[in-house]
Order: structure tokens, then sequence, then C-alpha cells
């Protein structure tokens, strides 16, 4: 028999042995996962174990949200506005639920998105991260600010992934970023526009967050009841948007100045012109994110862009801010069949992706997931996390009587914000 975790102590299999500050070992057959971690039966109950598995100041970094999180919250409901109206008598022994994006074919309608500083959650995340995307052939798009430097993740995690940037105040630096994921091996490009400053995250004030970590002594207890975080964050060395160490010590600021230096570099000056100045800097597939609204989608497209990520950004930025269900139709309505629509923002279950698809998304994009699977257990983290959403999306085709994702069509929902609301019932 399994021995139970203490309470309060990390609810996972113990993580196996592994060198310090080397990058994870080039691989791209996904381990089998831990017995524990094999009982995992759902992204919430990942999201739990990470829970557990990190300091709050750290969980709250990656789940939270943006002021009153509606828009985060939002991010969930949405989903609940569509039900399904399944087919039946139709042949579903196989389902096909692969897709052509951006010149590939992946195997699952879903990849990773870009998220910065995933070092908190797990050293080299953003490497595995990548490898377990590789390895299930679904897109991962990296941060701009990721903790590993966007050459090493590429060494280590294959050709084919997709870089994020953002355009700072200092052009010089991101087209220096872009020339070396062009250099790497990246091969498409996603421009980030919904930060023309930072989200004002209250969970991050209260906590004290800053890097390096300086937690509140309240803080300072909780982190001290996760020993194996500590012990792997003391053998990696404080996570840092290792991409732009240099630049920011051009720019005279030491390595407690560096995620300052980060979020000053956030322009609110950027428009569409310097869009297209970066679209055109790119000789691959480019992808604006951050689009709510169809105006900016038609005018992203005339950048040179091949299509939009409809994103509120995890609701960590403009809190209020529709989600992207809301705005899917009208979005893919507005700019017809061929460009790329991309969404993200709370998919937390293969029926979600579904929903996404029948309305009119390419494929979805996830943030918090797999930071969710990677703080649980690492790589047996990530590919549990991308084998539960696969084998949902799956299921939920067979149900539906549909056996190939291109074969989704709005019919096979129903607006139940149309039907008149639901009595009390007497059980
Ligand atoms: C911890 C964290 C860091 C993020 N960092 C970035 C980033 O560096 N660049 C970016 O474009 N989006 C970033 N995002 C937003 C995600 O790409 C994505 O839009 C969002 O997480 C989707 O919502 P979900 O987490 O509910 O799937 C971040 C999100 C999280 C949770």
């Amino acid at each position: 028999m399994q021995k139970r975790p203490e309470p309060g102590r990390d609810a996972i299999a113990p993580e196996p042995k592994r060198a310090s500050a080397s990058a994870p070992r080039k691989s791209s057959a996904a381990p089998p996962p831990p017995a524990r971690l094999a009982k995992v039966q759902s992204i919430p109950e990942m999201r739990r174990l990470a829970e557990k598995a990190m300091p709050r100041a750290i969980f709250d970094f990656i789940d939270g949200a943006a002021e009153t999180e509606v828009s985060r919250q939002r991010n969930r409901t949405q989903f609940d506005q569509w039900g399904f109206v399944h087919r039946v008598g139709k042949d579903v022994r196989s389902v096909d639920m692969s897709i052509e994006l951006l010149g590939r074919t992946y195997s699952a309608p879903f990849g990773i998105g870009p998220t910065g500083l995933a070092g908190l959650a797990w050293p080299k995340a953003e490497t595995l991260i990548a490898q377990g995307a590789e390895a299930a052939n679904i897109p991962f798009c990296l941060s701009t600010v990721s903790s590993v430097r966007l050459e090493e993740v590429a060494e280590n995690a294959g050709a084919g992934l997709w870089f994020q940037l953002y355009i700072f105040k200092d052009r010089g630096l991101s087209r220096e970023l872009l020339r070396r994921a062009r250099a790497a091996g990246y091969k498409s490009l996603v421009i980030t526009v919904d930060c023309p400053t930072g989200g004002n995250r209250e969970r991050d004030h209260k906590n004290g967050f800053t890097l390096p970590l300086r937690p509140t002594i309240r803080g300072a207890f909780d982190t001290l009841k996760r020993p194996r975080w500590i012990m792997r964050q003391l053998a990696n060395g404080a996570p840092r948007p290792e991409n732009m160490v240099e630049a920011a010590a051009r720019a005279a600021q030491n390595a407690q100045g560096l995620v300052v230096f980060m979020s000053e570099q956030l322009d609110p000056s950027v428009t569409w012109t310097d869009i297209e100045e970066f679209v055109e800097l790119w000789d691959g597939p480019v992808i604006i994110k951050g689009v709510l609204s169809t105006e900016d989608a038609k005018t992203a497209l005339k950048t040179g862009a091949q299509g939009v990520v409809v994103s509120n950004h995890g609701g960590r930025q403009l809190d209020g801010a529709v989600s992207c269900l809301h705005v899917i139709e009208r979005m893919r309505e507005a700019v017809g069949g061929g460009p790329t629509i991309l969404c993200d923002g709370g998919f937390r279950r293969g029926a979600d992706v579904v929903k996404a698809r029948a309305l009119g998304a390419d494929a979805v994009l996830m943030g918090r997931n797999t930071l969710y699977g990677v703080g649980a257990a690492g790589r047996p983290g990530v590919d549990h996390v991308i084998r539960l959403l696969k084998s949902e999306v799956e299921r939920t085709l067979v149900l539906m009587g549909v056996s190939r994702i291109s074969d989704l069509k709005h019919d096979h929902l129903m607006d139940m914000s149309k039907l008149p609301p639901a009595q009390p019932h007497a059980d």
C-alpha cells in the first residue's frame, strides 16, 4: 500500500533524482506517471495537488488574476452557456482529432500557450512542458519572459516551437529576441498585444510577491511547509527572465531589478504600426495574441498576420474583459473561414475545447493547466495533464457522435441562455 502523505506535505510520489542545474534530458518519450499521479482524474484535481506542492505566493502568482478576478471566473462560466446536442447512429469506433495548424499536423485541437517565469513552479519548467507537448504532438509557445533561455528550450525540446514576443519600449531588445528565436529554430511567432501595462493582481500584492522572492512572515512559514519545493529551488537557483539578463545588465539593472526592468519595458505606446513592423520581420506565420474586438482582428490580419488568439490573458490583465467564447462566433463571421483563430482562457476540460471548436476556433491554448501539472510533479505532471485532456476531447467526440473534429458544427451546441431559467425542483 502507498504511504499517505503527511498533511501539508507535497501530496505526490517522490520525484526522480535530477541533476541540479543541467538541462532536462532530450527525450520524446513520455515516462509513465508515478502511481499516485495516475489517480488524478482531472485538471481541477491536478490544481489541488499543485496548490499543496507550491508555496502560497507561487500558487497565487500562477492561479490568480487581476482585481475582482471576474474575468477569470467568467473564463470558467462561459462554457455553461452552451449545451451539447449529441448525434446518434454514427460510427465512432475511431475518432480523428488531429488538426492542421500553421503548417503542421498536430494530434489534438489544443496546445500550450506562453507563461512567463514557469520556473517558479519547477526548475526548467518550460523545457519540461515543451518536451511534454512535443511528445504528445501538440503546439507549445515559449514566453518572452521564460525562466529558461529560448535557445536551451529549443535545443532540448525539438524543432517547430512557437515563440511569444512582447514589443518592449526598447525596440532593439524585441528585435534581438526575435532574431535569436529565428536563429534557434522557432517556427511561428505570437505577438502579445494586451499588455500596455501590467495587470493589477491583488493576490500578488497581498503575498508580497517579488523576485527574488522576499516572502512576508506568514509567507515564509508557508514556504517552510514545502521543503521539496525549497530544495529544488536551492539546487537550481532563483528563476529569472533568462532571455533578458544581458539587456537588463546593459541597462545597469542588477539581478533584483530584472523583473522591475521587464515590467517597465511594457509599452503603452505600441500601435498597429509597430505591430506591423514586427510581423514583417518574421519570415514564418505570425499570430496576434490578446484580441477581443472584431475590428482589431481585421486590423491584425491587415498587418500580414495569419491569425489571432482571442484572449483576455487568463483574466490577468483587464478585469471585466469578456471571455473568448463570448466573441468567438462573431470573430469567425467577421474574418471568414481562412484566417487562424485560436482562443484561450479557462479551458480545463476536453468538453470546453470541443465547444470552442464548434463555435469556430481552430484550436485552443492553455496556460495554467500544464503549470499545475509541472508544479505538482515535474514532467510526469505535464504528461498526465496532456493525457487527461486528450482523452477527454476524444471521449466527448465519441459521445457526441462525431468521428472527425472537423465535422463539429454549431448545430452540435444549443445556447442555454436562451432557454427559460431552471425552476427549483423537489429532489
Ligand atoms: C503564470 C502565467 C504567466 C503568463 N505569462 C504570459 C506571458 O509571458 N506572455 C503571454 O502572452 N501570456 C502570458 N500568460 C497568459 C497565457 O498565455 C494565457 O493567455 C492564459 O493563461 C490563458 O488562460 P488559462 O491559464 O486559464 O488557460 C500567462 C499566464 C499565466 C497563468
